[in-house]
């Protein structure tokens, strides 16, 4: 599981759920630095296993229903728990988040994001031991600048097709970047909704792969039980077209195994 700096409740609890789970954590970089080394600590502290920073969000993309709905939960003070949790930025506030939500909510808009640029590796690199992951990388060549800045896999994501409507599908981006990762491992999301889906990921040399919205519709349609009815389908289609086709593991899952149509 890959758990957000964006959740309602603090990475500690998150963690402390996990069980024999991996649990990553994903950063978004604050602008203030010594707050996002603080995030990462927290992190290791936890017990979580990597350290995610998503690259791709820096601004929101052109999402029309989230706008028709003034769709912002952070604007309206959710999913900060890891903020308002959090020493470093509870000292930039002037009084707690617990008496003036509001003044947390403002504060959370003046250090989110933090645009990264190449020359930024080696001091996220410097952050942490934990395995570093950088999340949505598409092209070969930023793929092949992370690995020499020192991370220790790529995370090929177009972030589920929210940020640019009309960008190339991740999943047509998978062979260029495992090609490029020279074997680190490479997770993949976007677009996953189906057994088959992971399949075709792995085949073209995902190390694992994840899913976003598939999750949330389980969520909103059966809490958690929905969540698990969808992770349990995805999985049992996955298990049972590697049997039917005769893919006893996963190593038997290349390329090769499948035909593009075009
Ligand atoms: C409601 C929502 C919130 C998301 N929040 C984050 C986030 O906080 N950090 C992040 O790295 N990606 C975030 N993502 C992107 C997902 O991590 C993932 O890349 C994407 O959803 C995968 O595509 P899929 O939804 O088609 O499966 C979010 C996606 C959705 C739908």
């Amino acid at each position: 599981m890959v758990a957000s700096t964006l959740t309602v409740d603090p990475m500690e609890e998150v963690a402390a759920a996990l069980g024999d789970t991996p649990g990553f954590f994903q950063l978004y970089t604050p602008n203030d630095r010594e707050l996002a080394a603080s995030l990462v600590q927290r992190a290791e502290a936890a017990g979580f296993k990597g350290i995610v920073v998503t690259l791709d969000t820096w601004v929101t993309g052109w999402r029309p229903r989230d706008l028709g709905t003034s769709n912002f939960p952070q604007l309206r003070g959710h999913c900060l728990a890891n903020y308002t949790s959090d020493p470093v930025f509870r000292a930039g506030l002037q009084r707690p988040p617990e008496e003036d939500r509001q003044g947390a909510t403002l504060r959370w808009v003046q250090v989110f994001g933090n645009p990264l640029s190449w020359d930024d590796l080696p001091w996220l690199r410097s952050l942490t031991d934990l395995p570093l992951l950088v999340k949505g990388i598409c092209h070969p060549d930023d793929a092949r600048r992370a690995i020499d800045g020192g991370v220790d896999g790529i995370y090929c994501s177009n972030h589920g097709g929210r940020q640019a409507n009309g960008g190339l599908p991740a999943i047509d981006c998978l062979p260029g970047v495992v090609e490029a990762a020279g074997g680190l491992p490479v997770l993949f999301d976007s677009g996953i909704r189906s057994g088959a889906d992971v399949i075709k990921a792995l085949a073209l040399g995902a190390t694992a792969v994840g899913i976003g919205r598939p999750y949330a519709y389980g969520l909103a349609l059966g809490g958690i039980d929905g969540i698990v009815h969808v992770l349990r389908a995805i999985l049992a289609e996955a298990d049972l077209i590697m049997a039917v086709d005769g893919y006893p593991t996963r190593k038997d899952l290349t390329p090769e195994t499948l035909r593009r149509v075009t």
